[in-house]
């Protein structure tokens, strides 16, 4: 099961997984996407691919996903969007739905799974966080600290049921995610920029392996120890750069 399935990082966890022949049960909220690429990943690789439709915003649609992650192998937890604007520019219901989709979803739907795997002695659990979870820089990137630490929780919760938990915190990816977000990051060196195949496929690898943290490109891998060691104050500052950024025209 893969949330947030038709698009970037998600929909790239689906291409990879369904190349490896698993059944597909994709989560999104836009009904005739996710009908599409149902289709064409059924096509493709001749797994099956089931469409949940769900906005997981929604706590009935919450709910929905949760029971069919009951019986699901390989859960990836990707779902997410970003934010524009301060905490105090923006309106509050925005940075409530944030938390519901990035957190409160992956709490729910984590339990069920969870629950489910430790009693079968089997599973992997993927919750896709951020470098950003180790700035500080607004809701999303408070939200992303808070995926991190609850899957290496849940990690050590589950280590000995035979179920791996891994959350894999990228930097920046080329996907439909600034554009939405109206972030414009125009002035961002070509180096910085990750490609979804690459973040996944060692996402995958470090999951394999059973590895907690996945930390794609030895660049992010350096970035992000930085992150992890430096003062706070400097840690404070490069969660600046993050937030306000002038809107793409
Ligand atoms: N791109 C980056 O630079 C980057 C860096 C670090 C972490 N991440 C994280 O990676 C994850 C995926 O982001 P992405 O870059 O692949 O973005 P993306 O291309 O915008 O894809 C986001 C996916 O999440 C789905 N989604 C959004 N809101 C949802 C909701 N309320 N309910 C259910 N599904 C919802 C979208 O569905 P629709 O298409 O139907 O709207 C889409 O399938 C997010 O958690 C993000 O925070 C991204």
């Amino acid at each position: 099961m893969i949330t947030g399935a038709t698009s970037g990082i998600g929909l790239e966890f689906a291409h990879q997984l369904g190349a490896r022949g698993h059944h597909l049960v994709l989560v999104a909220p836009e009904a005739d996407r996710l009908e599409q690429v149902c289709a064409e990943l059924a096509g493709t690789y001749g797994v099956e691919a089931e469409a949940v439709l769900a906005d997981l915003s929604v706590r009935a649609d919450v709910a929905s996903v949760a029971e069919r992650a009951r019986s699901v192998d390989i859960l990836v937890n990707n779902a997410g969007f970003g934010l524009q604007k301060w905490f105090l520019d923006n309106e509050r219901a925005v940075e409530e739905a944030l938390l519901d989709v990035l957190c409160r979803a992956m709490l729910v739907v984590s339990h069920a799974a969870g629950r489910s795997m430790r009693d079968r002695g089997s599973g992997t659990i993927i919750n896709v966080a951020s470098v950003a979870g180790w700035v500080a820089g607004g809701t999303y990137s408070a939200a992303k600290s808070w995926v991190i630490a609850f899957s290496e929780g849940l990690a050590t919760e589950l280590a000995s049921a035979g179920v791996t938990v891994t959350v894999l915190c990228p930097g920046f990816v080329r996907t439909e995610f600034h554009q939405r977000a109206q972030i414009s990051l125009d002035n961002l060196p070509d180096a910085l920029w990750l490609d979804a195949r690459r973040v996944v496929r060692e996402c995958l690898t470090d999951a394999g392996e059973g590895r907690v943290i996945s930390v794609p490109s030895r660049i992010y891998k350096g970035l992000a120890w930085i992150a992890r060691v430096a003062p706070r104050r400097f840690v404070r500052s490069g969660g600046k750069l993050t937030q306000h950024r002038p809107p793409l025209r």
